[in-house]
């Protein structure tokens, strides 16, 4: 198919995991590489798109033309993401968000003098949520790796997010999730649903954003 224009959208779109630091050395983090995330952001400036990409750390190149910016931690994703949503047209949240920090950072290496030990963990604020709960929302798409009894977890997510639109992938199985160079995706909305069959993470990006922009406009009509 055809990329469907965006121009004149305003997409922002967040990726790759989060860092939690337990001390100076060590962290909780999700396993993601962020490619699915930069792959729509690439695809989105190509359809001319205006993108806004907030990035956990990962090993991939600053796409060209698109304004990033560099987080670790999820609170400070929640606040670049926050700062930017009432401005866009459409938010993407791609990123593996960590759910839990731990309670207290400490400020030296912690040592391994104890035997077994409990590390006391805080809740992260809920970004997409937050976003999903603004009075002038934008278009909200979420992520949700689940590796099993896909379709209830996501249309369950999606309702409970308040989301416009849900993209789903099975992870740990032969192929595709995690650092994979492809996947598969069964996408929800409310009241539909559609499912794009494992290809390379590009190409998928492009279709799921045909997606998108065309559930943008029903909902937007100009
Ligand atoms: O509930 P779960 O983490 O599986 O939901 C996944 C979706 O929620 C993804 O779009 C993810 O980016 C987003 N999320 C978030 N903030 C969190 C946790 C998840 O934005 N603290």
């Amino acid at each position: 198919a055809q990329p469907k224009s965006m121009r004149g959208i305003k997409l922002l779109i967040s990726a790759g995991p989060t860092r939690e630091p337990l001390d100076p050395v060590r962290y909780i983090s999700n396993r993601s590489s962020g490619k699915m995330g930069y792959s729509i952001a690439k695809a989105a400036r190509q359809a001319g798109a205006d993108v806004t990409l907030v990035s956990g750390p990962v090993n991939l190149p600053p796409p060209d033309d698109i304004d990033v910016i560099s987080v670790e931690t999820a609170q400070q994703m929640f606040a670049a993401v926050m700062n930017h949503a009432t401005r866009c047209d459409i938010y993407i949240g791609a990123a593996a968000v960590a759910d839990y920090r731990p309670a207290r950072m400490q400020e030296h290496k912690i040592k391994k003098h104890m035997a077994d030990s409990v590390i006391e963990l805080s809740q992260n604020p809920d970004i997409i949520a937050s976003v999903a709960g603004l009075s002038a929302k934008p278009f909200v798409v979420g992520f949700a790796a689940e590796t099993d009894d896909l379709e209830n977890y996501a249309s369950q997510k999606l309702r409970d997010k308040n989301l416009d639109m849900i993209a789903a992938n099975l992870v740990g199985q032969d192929e595709g999730g995690f650092d994979s160079e492809r996947n598969a995706l069964q996408v929800f909305w409310p009241g539909g649903g559609q499912h794009f069959a494992m290809t390379e993470k590009n190409h998928l990006a492009h279709q799921l954003l045909n997606l998108i922009t065309e559930k943008f406009h029903e909902k937007n009509p100009a």
